[in-house]
């Protein structure tokens, strides 16, 4: 939540960092700002999207600090946007991150004879570094100062009106440095300069960063001066560019076939898969009792379909719980529970103190994760990351389907290991899962009729969405994807669920979309439809390629390929996300970036 970028070196200062706003904006959008220094620091705050904007008109600079929010204290105003600036008008400062404590900072500031611009927690920070430096400290000092007075989280990157550097902190929330040629960069995330340089150094929490003409480090729980190493990453900037596509989240969904190929490659090797690296040992997997899935939103849903994944190949039970209330909720776990933590972004702060929680009750844990170097694989023990590349969409596509992917996988791995299913089984589970991309192709083709439906129903008010099985969880997806892009209420219920309580709904206004279909459960979907039908309501079945008979119990059918029975939300889910854009098209909805939402929600 909430983008922050940071440059200083040789180029037009304010020019980079309004280019990287433009890419961090899928983090938060309602307002906009940058603070630069030159013959002092002069600020620009606008409400709105920074999108269509090709100058802030701040001239030229070395130093210049940005930030795009998603407003968490105080409404979307200009004086809420970031930068904040200190009193006397020479600290400004850009914070991702919530200060706990920020009204009791407030009140005692305000007692030192500070007076407040806007209502934000963040104000506080340049006003403290301001007062600490009023009391004899140096910028530095001061800022190490003001942040052992804040309780909660933050990325922060502060700059003084006299001083040529920036300085950065993190706790619990994302920051990166970029390294480049005598430049440096600082951002939220790797896509805001890596037109520039692909060199990056994470930092930890507790690190204090001074740039100036190079990085120092020091992490103050240790009270020491740290490296850091210098990675490269290999990320193609033209993931982070829409290219021929209208949206992003259209080309996320049409990169979904090469997702998958990538998140397999090198993992299957006939009947066996093998990761790249894997720190849990055998002995450990194979005397795992229980498996628990944490994560949110669109993960939390591959979680569900990862439960059937792994029980099914595994044989394992396997649980699975939000990691907002897992956090809270004092779970049973131990040492022979093994967490699997699903993030896109690997930033997900209920997601990232579930882990903590986790490992503080003896727990291994194992992260699902796009993000290579996140903070979610960092407090992680191992890592399987997907390889969607760069996700941009706030609404998640081929994140989700590479997670069922490396889940998949994992349950394979899981049998081998606890020698739950024989080498003939396996290679034929791997074999569906290798025929993936290439049905997803077929699915894509399928786009017409999808756009049809679409068209038809855009205008509805509310939908019903409904699977059973593996497929239950992809009616939850399916429905959280209509609600985030197109603004219709729509909920996902198990189908078997409907007679108690979602059925009251139906009637000839209510589009009912049921994934229908030819595995273990598709006669008891059948007459789920025939009750729907019963009570006059639109049916929208997605169902198996051949299955002609469908057609009489369906008002609009969306085929897919046959595949096994655990494959295939593979392919189910991708009608749902496209009958999802195209409706929020019709409705002419902000796809990329909805209201309200955030792609990395880094707040509790
Ligand atoms: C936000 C995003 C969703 C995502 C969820 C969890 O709500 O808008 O698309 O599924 O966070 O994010 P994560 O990065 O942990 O998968």
């Amino acid at each position: 939540m909430c983008g922050i970028i940071g440059y200083k070196g040789a180029r037009n200062a304010n020019e980079v960092v309004l280019k990287g706003l433009k890419q961090l904006e899928y983090r938060g959008y309602d307002s906009w700002g940058i603070a630069s220094l030159s013959d002092g620091i002069n600020v620009v705050k606008k409400v709105g999207k920074i999108s269509g904007v090709d100058d802030a008109g701040l001239g030229e600079s070395r130093i210049a600090i940005g930030h795009t929010r998603w407003a968490t204290h105080g409404g979307v105003t200009e004086s809420n946007a970031h930068p904040h600036v200190s009193s006397d008008g020479k600290i400004a400062v850009i914070h991702n991150g919530i200060i706990e404590n920020y009204y009791e900072l407030r009140v005692f500031l305000r007692k030192e004879g500070f007076k407040f611009k806007s209502e934000t927690d963040t104000e506080v920070i340049p006003c403290l570094v301001e007062y600490f430096m009023k009391n004899g400290s140096s910028f530095e000092d001061a800022f190490r100062e003001m942040l052992l007075k804040l309780k909660g989280s933050y990325a922060i990157v502060a700059v003084n009106s006299d001083k040529d550097k920036m300085l950065v902190a993190r706790k619990a929330s994302p920051i990166v440095i970029g390294v480049g040629q005598d430049e440096f960069f600082v951002a939220s995330d790797v896509p805001a300069f890596l037109e520039y340089t692909n060199k990056v150094i994470f930092i930890e929490d507790n690190d204090i960063v001074e740039i100036n003409s190079k990085v120092e480090i020091e992490n103050v729980v240790l009270g020491k001066k740290v490296d850091r190493e210098i990675v490269e990453i290999d990320y193609d900037i033209d993931q982070a560019q829409k290219g021929k596509y209208e949206h992003f989240m259209l080309k996320e969904i049409y990169e979904q076939p090469d997702a998958i190929r990538e998140t397999i490659r090198g993992r299957v090797n006939g009947a066996r898969v093998e990761f790249e690296k894997f720190g849990l040992s055998d002995d450990y997997i194979a005397g795992v009792e229980r498996v628990v899935i944490i994560a949110c939103g669109t993960s939390w849903h591959a979680g569900i379909v990862g439960k059937f994944m792994i029980e099914a190949l595994g044989k394992i039970p396997v649980e699975v719980d939000y990691s907002s209330e897992f956090r809270y909720r004092n779970p049973v776990i131990d040492d022979k529970t093994l967490v699997v933590a699903i993030s896109q972004s690997g930033e997900t702060a209920d997601t990232l103190a579930a882990i903590k929680e986790a490992k503080s009750k003896g727990a291994k844990v194992l992260s699902v994760c796009n993000v290579m170097g996140s903070s979610v694989a960092r407090e992680s023990d191992e890592t399987i990351y997907t390889r969607a590349g760069i996700e941009i969409g706030v609404a998640s596509t081929k994140a989700f389907t590479s997670q069922l992917a490396v889940l998949y996988l994992f349950g394979v791995y899981v049998a081998q290991i606890r020698k739950t299913w024989d080498k003939d089984h396996l290679k034929e589970r791997l074999e569906y899962l290798e025929k993936i991309p290439e049905q997803m192709e077929k699915v894509l083709k399928g786009d017409k009729e999808i756009i049809a439906a679409a068209e038809k129903h855009f205008l509805k008010k509310n939908a019903l969405y409904l699977g059973r099985g593996t497929n239950y969880p992809v009616a939850l997806e399916g429905a959280l994807k209509l609600k985030e892009v197109s603004y219709i209420h729509a909920e996902g219920y198990p189908a078997a669920e409907m007679k108690h309580g979602p059925i009251a709904l139906i009637d000839n206004k209510m589009p009912v979309v049921v994934v229908a279909v030819q595995d273990e459960s598709y006669e008891k979907i059948k007459s789920n439809i025939e009750e729907i039908r019963a009570r006059g309501g639109i049916v929208i079945n997605v169902a198996t390629e051949g299955d002609k008979k469908i057609k009489d119990i369906s008002d609009i059918v969306l085929y897919v390929p046959e595949t096994s029975g655990l494959a295939y939300p593979f392919l189910t889910v991708m009608p749902l996300q496209l009958l999802a854009y195209h409706i929020a098209k019709f409705r002419e909805c902000d796809i990329d970036q909805p209201k309200n939402l955030a792609k990395s929600v880094t707040v509790e």
